[in-house]
């Protein structure tokens, strides 16, 4: 196990602009860091500089403290798990998962070990003799993961490696990668696209956009309290109402209604609120025109025009409004969230 630290870490490569931009990020021992951004905002290749495969145009990487930038991957002792698990096809399970060791020389004795231990706490001690082909996607899954854990290494990369699971697949192996990160404790730097992933599996989440770092938070600060537009509004499902409104004297009007911005500079802004607090409320003084409604049984997504704005309230399940109608919403005002026309937050 070891911490990780990224100092001011740039790439670029021949053409096209920074891949990574001053990325500064340290990552503690045994910490989950959960990494997540758009495509092509630099994430892969942030793991690849820290396994060594990708050298940096300048900053330093630190494994445990110590500096190894420059150095090759082998010494590292850093193991990444891909999308495509890349298995051996003609290799049976036991020698997919020891063929790292193998490699090493590891003794037999040792090797049985390190194998079997790591078969039991994925699960697959009965699956050793099969072939891949033999194998669901979710159990090529652990052997990929398997491969990984017998290496014993000190930070776990992992890129994306659930998305080739079906849905109900993904949530099974998200809990067992979750238990698997509280028996192990190793340090993990873990690539998703998924919010429900990112929300539930990291210690801190760090958020990527064009190769800068916009903020790294705990989950749910993150989700309470972003940064800025981009980072408010990549987090969440459904996402952020950003409603277009000018602060004047301690309050923000807009075509919905006011709300007050007690200590919030006066200007033009954009009041962020999430769906779960623009609430129906016949005695609200928010009001929108609705659209349509989604009736999920857990809930009801209510979807709403004010002034030209789309809006989405998430409500009870048995919330019954009319189509067409006006509806009015209550606003809770410590749930608002203020940012400049720049897109970054503003504070009262
Ligand atoms: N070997 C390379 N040569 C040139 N450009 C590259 C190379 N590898 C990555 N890039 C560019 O660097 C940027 C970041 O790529 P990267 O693969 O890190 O993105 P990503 O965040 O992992 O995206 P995705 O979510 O699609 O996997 C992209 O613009 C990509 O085109
Ligand atoms: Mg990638």
């Amino acid at each position: 196990m070891a911490s990780v630290a990224f100092e001011r870490v740039c790439k670029s490569f021949d053409d096209g602009p920074p891949a990574l931009s001053n990325v500064s990020l340290e990552v503690g021992d045994g910490e989950f860091l959960v990494l997540v951004g758009p495509s092509g905002c630099g994430k892969s290749t942030l793991l690849r500089i820290l396994a060594g495969l990708t050298e940096p145009t300048s900053g330093t990487v630190r494994i445990g403290g110590r500096d190894v930038t420059g150095e090759p991957p082998g010494g590292r002792n850093i193991a990444m798990v891909f999308q495509n698990y890349a298995l051996y096809p003609h290799m049976s399970v036991y020698d997919n998962l020891s063929f790292g060791l193998r490699m090493r020389k590891t003794p037999r004795t040792e090797m049985d070990r390190l194998v079997q231990n790591a078969a039991d706490v994925l699960g697959i001690s009965e699956l050793l003799h099969r072939k891949p082909r033999e194998l669901s996607g979710g159990q090529k899954q652990r052997v990929a993961l398997g491969r990984a854990i017998v290496r014993q290494p000190r930070v776990f990369l992992f890129d994306e490696p659930l998305s080739n699971l079906d849905a109900g697949l993904r949530v099974t192996m998200r809990n067992e990668l979750a238990a698997l990160h509280r028996r192990l404790s190793t340090t993990v730097i873990y690539v998703t696209h998924d919010q429900s992933e990112a929300m539930t599996l990291g210690d801190r989440i760090a958020v990527l956009d064009h190769g800068v770092v916009q903020q790294t938070a705990p989950p749910l600060q993150l989700y309470r309290d972003p940064a800025n537009m981009f980072v408010a509004g990549f987090m969440g499902s459904p996402g952020i109402n950003l409603i277009p409104g000018k602060v004047e004297n301690g309050v923000c009007r807009t075509a919905g209604g006011v709300v007050p911005s007690v200590g919030i500079p006066d200007g033009d802004c954009f009041l962020g609120v999430r769906p779960e607090h623009l609430t129906p409320d016949p005695s609200g003084d928010f009001k929108g025109r609705l659209e349509f409604m989604e009736t999920l049984g857990n809930e009801v997504i209510l979807h709403v025009s004010i002034g030209g704005t789309a809006l989405v309230s998430r409500c009870e399940p048995d919330t019954v409004v009319g189509s067409g109608d006006m509806v009015s919403f209550s606003l809770n005002p410590l749930r608002c969230i203020f940012f400049g026309t720049d897109g970054m937050r503003m504070y009262p």
